[in-house]
C-alpha cells in the first residue's frame, strides 16, 4: 500500500560521457571564475536529448547519439555567461523516451531544493523533445515556486547545420533569469516560442516548429532574444500542485489507445499487468467502441480502478457524462492526464477526489 503522500536515468546509451546518478553539481566557480555576483544565478538540470546529441555529419538529423554533458552545453553558448552565473547538474543523459519516474522524482526534488535558495533566480531543464511535455507537466504539477522553471530542447543535434539547441538554450536562460518569467509556472521554450507546460504539446516528429498549443495559444515569443509575454502572469485554470517531498515512486497508469476494432481485452490485460489507473486515448471526445466500453465497465466493476477518458486528437475537450464510470479528462491530453492521475493516485486520492480534480479544468456554466 502506498502511504498517503502530500503529494527519475539513463538507458544503455553509448554516451560519450557516461554519467551516474545523482551527479555532483557543476558549480558556478567551475564554469566561471570569478563569478559576477551582480548577475542572476541560474541552475541548469541536464537530462540528455537531441540538444545533447551529436551526429556523424552536419547533415544528419536522425539516428544520432546522446552524450554531451552540461559543461559542453554551456561551452557551446558562452554568451549565457554574460547574462547569468550558471551552475549545472547532470541528472541523466538519455533520449526522453527513456525518462522514467525515478528521474522525474529526482528532478522535482532537486528543483524544489534549488528554487528554495534565495540566490537562485530560476532553473532550466535541458531534455529530449519527445516526452518533454510529460516532464514539464510533471514539474508544473510538483514544483511550488513563483520562480521560472524553463524546459528546453532541440530538434537538431549539436553537430547539424543550423542546430537549434544553442539559441534555444540562450533563450531558456534569458527567460529563467527574467522577472517577466515569474508566476507563470513551468514553461517550454523552443523555436522562439514560450508555452505553458500545462497545454503545450509536441505536434510534429521532425520539424523545428513542433511545440504549440492550438486552443490555449502561446504565452509569449522571443523578439531579438528578449522574452515578450502577451498577457500578465497567470496560472492555468484547474492547475493542481502536489507536494512530492516524501514521494519515491509513482502509481502505475497505462494509456490505452482507441481505434476501430479495438481489442476489449486490453483493459483486463493492463490491470493484470499492474495498472492502478487507466487513461483512454479516445476517438472524438473520449469515445470508444461499445464492446470496449463494456469491457472497460466490467474491468471497472471488478477492480474500481479509475478510468479517465481523454482524446486521441491533438487538441480538444472531453466533457463529463460520456460514461457512468469513466472520468472525463477535460482539456488534458492522454499523456498529461496520465501524469496527473499518477500523482493523484500516489497521493492517495479516492475516485471521487480524482473526478473533482479533473473537473477543476472544466468550464463552469454561467
Ligand atoms: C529509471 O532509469 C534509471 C536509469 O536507467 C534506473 O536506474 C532506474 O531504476 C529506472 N527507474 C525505474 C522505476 O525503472
Ligand atoms: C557584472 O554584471 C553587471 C550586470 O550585468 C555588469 O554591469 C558588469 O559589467 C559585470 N562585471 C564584470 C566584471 O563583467
Ligand atoms: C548569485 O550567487 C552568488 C553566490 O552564490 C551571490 O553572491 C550573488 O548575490 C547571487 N546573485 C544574485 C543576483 O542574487
Ligand atoms: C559577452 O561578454 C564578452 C566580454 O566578457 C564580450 O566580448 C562579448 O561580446 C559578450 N557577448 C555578448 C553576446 O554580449
Ligand atoms: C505551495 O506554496 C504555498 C505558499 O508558499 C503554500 O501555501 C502551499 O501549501 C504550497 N503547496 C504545496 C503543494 O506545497
Ligand atoms: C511537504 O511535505 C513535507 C514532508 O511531508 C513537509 O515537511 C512539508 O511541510 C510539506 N510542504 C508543504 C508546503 O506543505
Ligand atoms: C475482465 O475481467 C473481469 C473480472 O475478472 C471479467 O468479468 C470480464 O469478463 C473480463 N473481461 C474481458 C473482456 O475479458
Ligand atoms: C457494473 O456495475 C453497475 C452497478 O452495480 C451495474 O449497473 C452494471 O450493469 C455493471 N456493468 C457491467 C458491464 O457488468
Amino acid at each position: 500500500m502506498r502511504s498517503t503522500l502530500l503529494c527519475g536515468f539513463f538507458a544503455g546509451f553509448t554516451a560519450a560521457f557516461p554519467v551516474d546518478f545523482p551527479h555532483a553539481l557543476i558549480t558556478r566557480q567551475d564554469i566561471q571564475t570569478p563569478i559576477n555576483s551582480s548577475l542572476p544565478n541560474v541552475t541548469i538540470f541536464a537530462t540528455g536529448g537531441t540538444i545533447a546529441s551529436q551526429g556523424t555529419t552536419n547533415t544528419q538529423t536522425t539516428g544520432y547519439q546522446v552524450g554531451l554533458g552540461v559543461q559542453q552545453l554551456v561551452d557551446a553558448v558562452p554568451e549565457i555567461l554574460n547574462i547569468s552565473n550558471v551552475a549545472g547538474y547532470q541528472i541523466s543523459n538519455t533520449d526522453s523516451g527513456s525518462i522514467n519516474e525515478t528521474i522525474l522524482i529526482k528532478l522535482a526534488h532537486a528543483i524544489n531544493e534549488e528554487l528554495a535558495k534565495e540566490e537562485i533566480a530560476g532553473v532550466v531543464i535541458t531534455h529530449g523533445t519527445d516526452t518533454l511535455e510529460e516532464t514539464s507537466f510533471f514539474l508544473e504539477s510538483t514544483v511550488n515556486s513563483s520562480k521560472p522553471v524553463i524546459c528546453v530542447g532541440a530538434m537538431r543535434p549539436a553537430t547539424a547545420l543550423s542546430a537549434d539547441g544553442p539559441l534555444n538554450l540562450y533563450q531558456a536562460v534569458t527567460l529563467a533569469v527574467s522577472p517577466a518569467g515569474r508566476n507563470r509556472g513551468t514553461m517550454i521554450t523552443l523555436n522562439d516560442r514560450i508555452g505553458s507546460a500545462f497545454y503545450t504539446t509536441k505536434n510534429n516528429a521532425n520539424t523545428l516548429d513542433t511545440f504549440f498549443s492550438t486552443e490555449a495559444g502561446q504565452l509569449g515569443v522571443f523578439i531579438n532574444q528578449i522574452p515578450y509575454f502577451f498577457y500578465e502572469p497567470s496560472k492555468p485554470v484547474g492547475r493542481v500542485v502536489f507536494n512530492v517531498t516524501d514521494v519515491e515512486d509513482l502509481a502505475t497508469v497505462n494509456i490505452i489507445y482507441a481505434h476501430q476494432d479495438m481489442d476489449p481485452g486490453l483493459f483486463n490485460a493492463s490491470i493484470a499487468d499492474g495498472a492502478e489507473g487507466i487513461v483512454i486515448a479516445g476517438v472524438g471526445a473520449g469515445g470508444y467502441s461499445a464492446t470496449a466500453a463494456l469491457a472497460a465497465e466490467e474491468a471497472y466493476n471488478a477492480t474500481g480502478i479509475p478510468i479517465v477518458a481523454s482524446h486521441r486528437s491533438s487538441d480538444g475537450f472531453v466533457p463529463p457524462g460520456e460514461g457512468e464510470f469513466t472520468i472525463a479528462s477535460g482539456f488534458y491530453n492522454p499523456q498529461k492526464a496520465r501524469v496527473l492521475l499518477q500523482l493523484a493516485l500516489t497521493a492517495g486520492y479516492t475516485n471521487t477526489e480524482i473526478s473533482e480534480m479533473f473537473a477543476k479544468s472544466y468550464p463552469t456554466p454561467v
